[in-house]
């Protein structure tokens, strides 16, 4: 099947009651039993709901199995609590979310596991690697400057070497891009985003072989980080249109980017899809579409704060992917709990707008765009 039928089709289970189209929502946490060969509990990450939105994401992600979490973190958690453990050592990328970039620092050493972070390029990364190194992990594009990782030259050095491969897709979505076709072990996604889409909704996915994601989820259910019926009822509502919204934000930014790189009230424009984006032809190559993210630099006299402010159309909010446009000053919010040191070395500075473009006409976001810059 091809995507846009995967994600109306895989995984769903019609209502045998009545002959409903929908998946039949199931809220229950008491669950019979003696006829089925699985205990199964909301907690255990197995009910009805669950496996739908697992079965539909393993097809998306071309996975043989699927956990969908309670938030992005409580996946990233699942993964890396429920597949490290003392003495074990994780390369990570520099620049990933503020929020990953948090857990890593303050929490993985309080478990023995000790981290390096590399850039996105590939010998970077290697040379990263020690005896002990376990697992790499990645975000490509990264948020949120965009940086692109070469997945299947790193997919191949670490397979090599025995080491997990795992990577935060969230920006790319299941649409623009599939690790597990490059090599890559484990896929994590914060489903709050593009998943599902509409800006009402908290949750995760990890997606790879059964081995691992049993081996996450064995752990997950011990950290109690599950989703509820209902979030996985709308998760899965969602997913039936995440082709078509991604290729509609993929297009606007595409467009949104070009406008505003040519325009020369904007320093800088960080959008893989430019012809002069580092990652351009990786990119390229490893992914069909460039995404509705990117990132820019006003002019210096331009104030950021005062940019935000008189944009009218597009929403100043935390969080991307939904079918508004919205934009953010990572400084505040994603990059917050990064220290300023560490923000200045990777290029994250208070001039810089993160932009996650929506669905509504181009033309009307790029006119709200250009008539903020004054
Ligand atoms: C790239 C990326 N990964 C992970 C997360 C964490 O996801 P959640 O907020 O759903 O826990 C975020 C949240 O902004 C994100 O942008």
């Amino acid at each position: 099947m091809k995507k846009s039928t995967q994600a109306v089709r895989a995984g769903s289970r019609h209502d045998i009651n009545m002959g409903g189209l929908n998946t039949p929502l199931l809220p229950s946490s008491a669950i019979e039993y003696m006829d089925d060969s699985e205990v199964r509990y909301p907690r255990y990450f197995n009910t009805l709901n669950h496996d739908v939105v697992a079965d539909k994401m393993s097809a998306l992600e071309h996975a043989e199995a699927g956990l969908v979490t309670s938030s992005g973190m409580a996946a990233i958690s699942a993964i890396l609590f429920g597949l490290l453990g003392s003495g074990d050592h994780v390369v990570f990328t520099e620049g990933l979310y503020g929020g990953t970039h948090a857990l890593i620092v303050n929490e993985l050493q309080r478990f023995g596991i000790s981290h390096s972070f590399a850039t996105t390029d590939v010998r970077e990364l290697e040379a990263a690697c020690r005896p002990e190194t376990r697992m790499i992990y990645v975000e490509s594009p990264s948020n949120p400057l965009m940086t692109v990782v070469d997945l299947p030259a790193l997919a191949a050095f670490a397979r090599h070497r025995e080491i997990i491969t795992v990577i935060d897709n969230t920006f790319a979505s299941p649409i623009l891009q599939n690790p597990l076709l490059h090599g890559f072990d484990l896929v994590m996604h914060s489903g709050t985003k593009y998943l599902g889409g509409h800006s009402d909704l908290i949750c995760g996915t990890v997606n790879g072989s059964a081995a691992l994601v049993a081996s996450a989820r064995n752990h997950a259910v011990a950290y109690g980080g599950c989703l509820n019926a209902q979030d996985c009822y709308l998760l899965e509502r969602s997913l039936k249109t995440l082709e078509l919204r991604v290729q509609r934000q993929s297009d606007n930014a595409g467009l949104v980017a070009a406008l505003l790189d040519a325009d020369e009230r904007v320093k800088k424009v960080h959008y893989p899809g430019l012809e002069d984006h580092p990652g351009h032809a990786i990119a390229a190559r490893q992914m069909h579409g460039f995404g509705g993210m990117l990132s820019f630099e006003l002019a210096d006299d331009i104030d950021p704060i005062g940019y935000i402010r008189r944009l009218e159309l597009v929403n100043c909010a935390i969080s991307l992917g939904g079918v508004e446009t919205t934009i953010c000053q990572p400084v505040a919010t994603s990059h917050q709990k990064v220290s300023e040191e560490e923000r200045q070395r990777l290029g994250i500075t208070d001039g810089l707008l993160r932009l996650s473009v929506g669905i509504e006409d181009s033309e009307d976001i790029s006119a709200d765009l250009l008539q903020a810059l004054g």
